[in-house]
Protein backbone atom coordinates (compact mmCIF):
# COMPACT_ATOMS: atom_id res chain seq x y z
CA UNK A 1 0.00 0.00 0.00
CA UNK A 2 1.39 3.53 -1.00
CA UNK A 3 1.25 6.54 1.48
CA UNK A 4 3.21 8.89 -1.20
CA UNK A 5 5.64 9.06 1.82
CA UNK A 6 8.59 9.58 -0.63
CA UNK A 7 6.64 11.17 -3.41
CA UNK A 8 9.19 13.40 -5.84
CA UNK A 9 12.45 12.48 -3.30
CA UNK A 10 15.85 11.29 -5.18
CA UNK A 11 17.93 8.32 -3.49
CA UNK A 12 20.78 5.78 -4.08
CA UNK A 13 20.23 2.42 -3.02
CA UNK A 14 23.44 -0.07 -2.91
CA UNK A 15 23.27 -4.09 -2.30
CA UNK A 16 20.01 -5.33 -4.21
CA UNK A 17 21.37 -8.67 -5.26
CA UNK A 18 18.33 -10.64 -5.42
CA UNK A 19 14.85 -10.57 -4.89
CA UNK A 20 15.90 -11.53 -1.05
CA UNK A 21 18.15 -8.91 -0.58
CA UNK A 22 17.08 -6.11 1.76
CA UNK A 23 17.81 -3.89 -0.29
CA UNK A 24 15.90 -5.09 -2.98
CA UNK A 25 12.57 -5.03 -0.78
CA UNK A 26 13.35 -1.45 0.14
CA UNK A 27 13.76 -0.49 -3.46
CA UNK A 28 10.24 -2.09 -4.56
CA UNK A 29 8.56 -0.43 -1.43
CA UNK A 30 10.63 3.13 -2.03
CA UNK A 31 9.49 3.14 -5.67
CA UNK A 32 6.05 1.99 -4.58
CA UNK A 33 5.88 5.40 -2.27
CA UNK A 34 6.97 8.05 -5.48
CA UNK A 35 10.67 7.99 -5.16
CA UNK A 36 12.82 8.00 -7.94
CA UNK A 37 16.62 6.26 -7.34
CA UNK A 38 19.66 4.84 -9.07
CA UNK A 39 21.04 1.07 -8.08
CA UNK A 40 24.19 -0.13 -7.60
CA UNK A 41 26.18 -2.95 -6.76
CA UNK A 42 29.81 -4.45 -7.11
CA UNK A 43 31.03 -5.15 -10.89
CA UNK A 44 30.91 -9.06 -9.59
CA UNK A 45 27.22 -9.03 -8.62
CA UNK A 46 26.15 -7.15 -11.77
CA UNK A 47 27.15 -10.29 -13.82
CA UNK A 48 24.25 -12.51 -11.88
CA UNK A 49 21.63 -10.47 -13.68
CA UNK A 50 18.98 -10.21 -11.47
CA UNK A 51 19.37 -6.39 -10.78
CA UNK A 52 18.25 -5.65 -14.05
CA UNK A 53 14.57 -7.00 -13.41
CA UNK A 54 14.52 -4.61 -10.57
CA UNK A 55 15.41 -1.86 -12.55
CA UNK A 56 12.73 -2.91 -14.88
CA UNK A 57 10.53 -3.12 -12.78
CA UNK A 58 11.32 0.58 -10.86
CA UNK A 59 12.30 2.58 -14.05
CA UNK A 60 15.56 2.75 -12.29
CA UNK A 61 18.93 3.01 -13.58
CA UNK A 62 22.10 0.68 -12.54
CA UNK A 63 25.52 2.63 -11.99
CA UNK A 64 27.93 -0.26 -10.93
CA UNK A 65 30.15 0.86 -8.04
CA UNK A 66 32.46 -1.21 -5.84
CA UNK A 67 32.13 0.89 -2.70
CA UNK A 68 35.56 0.27 -1.55
CA UNK A 69 36.88 2.60 -4.51
CA UNK A 70 36.74 5.96 -4.38
CA UNK A 71 36.68 6.85 -8.11
CA UNK A 72 33.69 4.08 -8.55
CA UNK A 73 32.01 6.16 -5.78
CA UNK A 74 32.65 9.51 -7.21
CA UNK A 75 31.50 8.33 -10.65
CA UNK A 76 28.44 7.22 -9.01
CA UNK A 77 27.66 9.60 -7.08
CA UNK A 78 27.98 12.26 -10.15
CA UNK A 79 26.31 9.95 -12.49
CA UNK A 80 23.34 9.95 -9.99
CA UNK A 81 22.21 13.55 -9.52
CA UNK A 82 23.32 13.99 -13.47
CA UNK A 83 20.24 11.54 -13.84
CA UNK A 84 17.89 11.98 -11.15
CA UNK A 85 18.03 15.72 -11.79
CA UNK A 86 19.07 17.33 -8.67
CA UNK A 87 20.89 16.63 -5.47
CA UNK A 88 19.86 13.17 -3.24
CA UNK A 89 17.51 12.81 -0.49
CA UNK A 90 18.30 8.99 0.47
CA UNK A 91 21.25 6.85 0.58
CA UNK A 92 20.80 3.53 1.53
CA UNK A 93 23.67 0.92 2.75
CA UNK A 94 23.54 -2.50 2.41
CA UNK A 95 26.40 -4.20 1.89
CA UNK A 96 28.40 -6.51 3.83
CA UNK A 97 31.00 -9.26 3.39
CA UNK A 98 33.80 -11.74 5.28
CA UNK A 99 35.74 -13.31 3.32
CA UNK A 100 36.75 -15.50 6.78
CA UNK A 101 32.79 -15.80 7.11
CA UNK A 102 32.94 -17.05 3.23
CA UNK A 103 36.28 -19.24 3.42
CA UNK A 104 34.97 -20.88 6.98
CA UNK A 105 38.00 -19.51 9.00
CA UNK A 106 37.45 -19.15 12.77
CA UNK A 107 36.91 -16.09 15.05
CA UNK A 108 40.92 -17.25 16.74
CA UNK A 109 42.17 -18.04 13.20
CA UNK A 110 41.75 -15.08 11.39
CA UNK A 111 43.43 -14.45 8.22
CA UNK A 112 44.40 -10.68 8.07
CA UNK A 113 44.32 -9.94 5.03
CA UNK A 114 40.46 -11.23 4.64
CA UNK A 115 39.99 -9.29 7.78
CA UNK A 116 40.88 -5.80 5.85
CA UNK A 117 38.88 -6.46 2.92
CA UNK A 118 35.77 -7.73 4.77
CA UNK A 119 36.25 -4.19 7.35
CA UNK A 120 36.63 -2.47 3.82
CA UNK A 121 33.61 -3.83 2.25
CA UNK A 122 31.53 -4.17 5.39
CA UNK A 123 32.81 -0.85 7.32
CA UNK A 124 34.67 1.72 5.87
CA UNK A 125 32.97 1.31 2.58
CA UNK A 126 30.39 3.42 4.55
CA UNK A 127 32.33 6.33 5.32
CA UNK A 128 33.93 6.54 2.15
CA UNK A 129 30.51 6.92 0.84
CA UNK A 130 29.53 9.50 3.09
CA UNK A 131 32.82 11.57 2.64
CA UNK A 132 32.12 11.48 -1.20
CA UNK A 133 28.17 12.65 -0.98
CA UNK A 134 29.63 15.05 1.92
CA UNK A 135 33.06 16.50 -0.76
CA UNK A 136 30.26 16.71 -3.56
CA UNK A 137 27.50 18.18 -1.78
CA UNK A 138 25.28 15.79 -3.12
CA UNK A 139 22.50 15.34 -0.44
CA UNK A 140 19.54 17.53 0.20
CA UNK A 141 18.94 19.65 3.63
CA UNK A 142 17.23 17.41 5.50
CA UNK A 143 18.15 14.38 3.21
CA UNK A 144 18.37 10.44 5.25
CA UNK A 145 20.84 8.31 5.51
CA UNK A 146 20.51 4.91 6.41
CA UNK A 147 23.03 1.81 7.03
CA UNK A 148 21.78 -1.86 7.99
CA UNK A 149 23.68 -3.30 10.88
CA UNK A 150 23.12 -6.83 12.94
CA UNK A 151 23.30 -6.76 16.64
CA UNK A 152 26.52 -8.86 17.32
CA UNK A 153 27.67 -5.13 17.52
CA UNK A 154 26.88 -5.14 21.08
CA UNK A 155 26.61 -8.91 22.13
CA UNK A 156 28.64 -11.55 21.67
CA UNK A 157 26.81 -14.24 18.53
CA UNK A 158 30.05 -16.98 18.08
CA UNK A 159 29.84 -17.56 14.40
CA UNK A 160 29.29 -13.69 13.00
CA UNK A 161 33.11 -13.76 13.63
CA UNK A 162 34.87 -10.89 11.89
CA UNK A 163 31.54 -9.36 10.69
CA UNK A 164 30.70 -8.32 14.64
CA UNK A 165 33.82 -5.83 14.79
CA UNK A 166 32.65 -4.31 11.14
CA UNK A 167 29.23 -3.79 12.56
CA UNK A 168 30.54 -1.98 15.90
CA UNK A 169 33.04 0.13 13.32
CA UNK A 170 30.25 0.51 11.26
CA UNK A 171 27.65 2.09 13.71
CA UNK A 172 30.47 4.22 15.07
CA UNK A 173 30.89 5.94 11.20
CA UNK A 174 27.28 6.14 11.58
CA UNK A 175 27.28 9.13 15.12
CA UNK A 176 30.95 10.07 14.14
CA UNK A 177 30.03 10.98 10.65
CA UNK A 178 26.25 11.82 11.36
CA UNK A 179 27.48 14.52 13.40
CA UNK A 180 29.29 16.41 10.86
CA UNK A 181 26.39 15.98 8.31
CA UNK A 182 23.90 16.53 10.67
CA UNK A 183 25.28 20.36 11.55
CA UNK A 184 27.11 21.19 8.38
CA UNK A 185 24.24 19.92 5.83
CA UNK A 186 21.12 18.93 8.07
CA UNK A 187 21.46 15.37 6.97
CA UNK A 188 20.67 12.44 9.22
CA UNK A 189 22.30 9.24 9.48
CA UNK A 190 21.21 6.28 11.33
CA UNK A 191 21.97 2.44 11.03
CA UNK A 192 19.19 -0.23 11.21
CA UNK A 193 19.99 -3.22 13.43
CA UNK A 194 17.66 -5.92 11.79
CA UNK A 195 16.53 -9.30 12.93
CA UNK A 196 18.23 -12.28 11.13
CA UNK A 197 17.08 -12.33 7.40
CA UNK A 198 17.32 -15.69 4.86
CA UNK A 199 19.32 -13.75 2.34
CA UNK A 200 22.90 -14.58 0.34
CA UNK A 201 24.36 -12.39 3.11
CA UNK A 202 22.30 -14.01 5.93
CA UNK A 203 22.86 -17.78 5.37
CA UNK A 204 26.36 -17.36 4.62
CA UNK A 205 26.69 -17.23 8.80
CA UNK A 206 27.40 -20.55 10.25
CA UNK A 207 24.54 -22.43 11.96
CA UNK A 208 22.24 -19.72 10.19
CA UNK A 209 18.80 -22.03 10.27
CA UNK A 210 19.44 -22.53 14.42
CA UNK A 211 20.32 -18.76 14.94
CA UNK A 212 17.01 -17.42 12.99
CA UNK A 213 14.72 -20.00 14.63
CA UNK A 214 16.07 -19.41 18.06
CA UNK A 215 15.37 -14.96 17.60
CA UNK A 216 12.36 -15.65 16.37
CA UNK A 217 11.51 -17.45 19.46
CA UNK A 218 12.88 -15.19 21.54
CA UNK A 219 11.21 -12.21 20.31
CA UNK A 220 7.97 -10.90 21.12
CA UNK A 221 6.76 -10.04 18.32
CA UNK A 222 8.87 -12.48 15.92
CA UNK A 223 11.86 -11.41 13.55
CA UNK A 224 11.53 -8.89 11.23
CA UNK A 225 11.80 -9.85 7.67
CA UNK A 226 13.47 -8.16 5.00
CA UNK A 227 10.06 -6.41 3.29
CA UNK A 228 9.15 -5.03 6.97
CA UNK A 229 13.23 -3.59 7.52
CA UNK A 230 12.23 -1.89 3.76
CA UNK A 231 8.98 -0.05 5.55
CA UNK A 232 11.19 0.85 8.42
CA UNK A 233 13.90 2.24 5.74
CA UNK A 234 11.25 3.77 3.76
CA UNK A 235 9.94 5.68 7.49
CA UNK A 236 13.48 6.87 7.77
CA UNK A 237 13.63 8.45 4.54
CA UNK A 238 10.44 10.33 5.06
CA UNK A 239 9.65 13.42 6.71
CA UNK A 240 7.89 11.92 9.01
CA UNK A 241 11.39 11.40 10.99
CA UNK A 242 13.72 14.33 10.41
CA UNK A 243 14.95 14.82 13.98
CA UNK A 244 16.16 11.14 14.13
CA UNK A 245 19.62 11.09 13.70
CA UNK A 246 22.60 9.16 15.25
CA UNK A 247 21.18 6.29 16.20
CA UNK A 248 21.18 2.62 15.80
CA UNK A 249 17.95 1.51 15.26
CA UNK A 250 16.75 -1.95 16.60
CA UNK A 251 14.59 -3.54 14.10
CA UNK A 252 13.94 -6.97 15.63
CA UNK A 253 10.56 -8.11 16.85
CA UNK A 254 12.01 -7.17 20.30
CA UNK A 255 14.83 -9.36 20.68
CA UNK A 256 17.66 -7.13 22.03
CA UNK A 257 15.37 -6.30 25.44
CA UNK A 258 14.51 -9.86 26.05
CA UNK A 259 16.67 -12.11 28.77
CA UNK A 260 14.55 -15.06 28.04
CA UNK A 261 11.48 -16.07 26.65
CA UNK A 262 8.81 -19.29 27.79
CA UNK A 263 9.32 -20.67 24.25
CA UNK A 264 13.01 -20.91 25.05
CA UNK A 265 12.76 -21.96 28.14
CA UNK A 266 10.33 -25.22 27.33
CA UNK A 267 12.54 -25.90 24.52
CA UNK A 268 15.48 -26.64 27.16
CA UNK A 269 13.03 -28.42 29.71
CA UNK A 270 11.51 -30.80 27.12
CA UNK A 271 15.16 -31.52 26.20
CA UNK A 272 16.08 -32.60 29.89
N1 LIG B 1 20.54 -11.11 6.46
C1 LIG B 1 20.68 -10.87 7.75
O1 LIG B 1 20.50 -11.76 8.60
C2 LIG B 1 21.07 -9.49 8.20
C3 LIG B 1 20.81 -9.11 9.54
C4 LIG B 1 21.21 -7.83 9.95
C5 LIG B 1 21.86 -6.98 9.06
N2 LIG B 1 22.08 -7.39 7.77
C6 LIG B 1 22.79 -6.49 6.86
O2 LIG B 1 21.94 -6.11 5.81
C7 LIG B 1 22.76 -5.68 4.71
C8 LIG B 1 22.26 -6.31 3.42
O3 LIG B 1 22.46 -7.69 3.42
P1 LIG B 1 21.36 -8.75 2.94
O4 LIG B 1 21.06 -9.59 4.11
O5 LIG B 1 20.27 -8.09 2.19
O6 LIG B 1 22.23 -9.71 1.97
P2 LIG B 1 22.63 -9.62 0.42
O7 LIG B 1 23.66 -10.67 0.25
O8 LIG B 1 21.42 -9.71 -0.42
O9 LIG B 1 23.28 -8.17 0.27
C9 LIG B 1 24.64 -7.88 0.51
C10 LIG B 1 25.08 -6.98 -0.63
O10 LIG B 1 26.41 -6.48 -0.46
C11 LIG B 1 26.91 -6.31 -1.79
N3 LIG B 1 28.36 -6.10 -1.81
C12 LIG B 1 29.33 -6.98 -1.40
N4 LIG B 1 30.55 -6.45 -1.66
C13 LIG B 1 30.35 -5.21 -2.22
C14 LIG B 1 31.22 -4.19 -2.70
N5 LIG B 1 32.53 -4.30 -2.65
N6 LIG B 1 30.65 -3.06 -3.22
C15 LIG B 1 29.31 -2.92 -3.29
N7 LIG B 1 28.43 -3.86 -2.85
C16 LIG B 1 28.95 -4.98 -2.32
C17 LIG B 1 26.51 -7.64 -2.43
O11 LIG B 1 26.67 -7.65 -3.84
C18 LIG B 1 25.08 -7.73 -1.99
O12 LIG B 1 24.21 -7.09 -2.90
C19 LIG B 1 24.19 -6.04 5.07
O13 LIG B 1 24.83 -4.91 5.63
C20 LIG B 1 23.99 -7.09 6.15
O14 LIG B 1 25.11 -7.23 7.00
C21 LIG B 1 21.69 -8.61 7.33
Amino acid sequence: MSHNLLKGKRGIIFGALDENSIAWKTAERAHEEGATFVLTNAPVAMRMGAINQLAEKTNSQIVPADATSLEDLENLVEKSVEILGGKLDFVLHSIGMSVNVRKGRHYTDLNYDWSQKGWDVSALSFHKTMQTLYKKDAMTEWGSIVALTYMAAQRVFPDYNDMADNKAYLESIARSFGYFFGRDKKVRVNTISQSPTATTAGKGVKGFDGFIEYADKMSPLGNASALECADYTITLFSDLTKKVTLQNLFHDGGFSNVGVSEMVMQKFTEEN
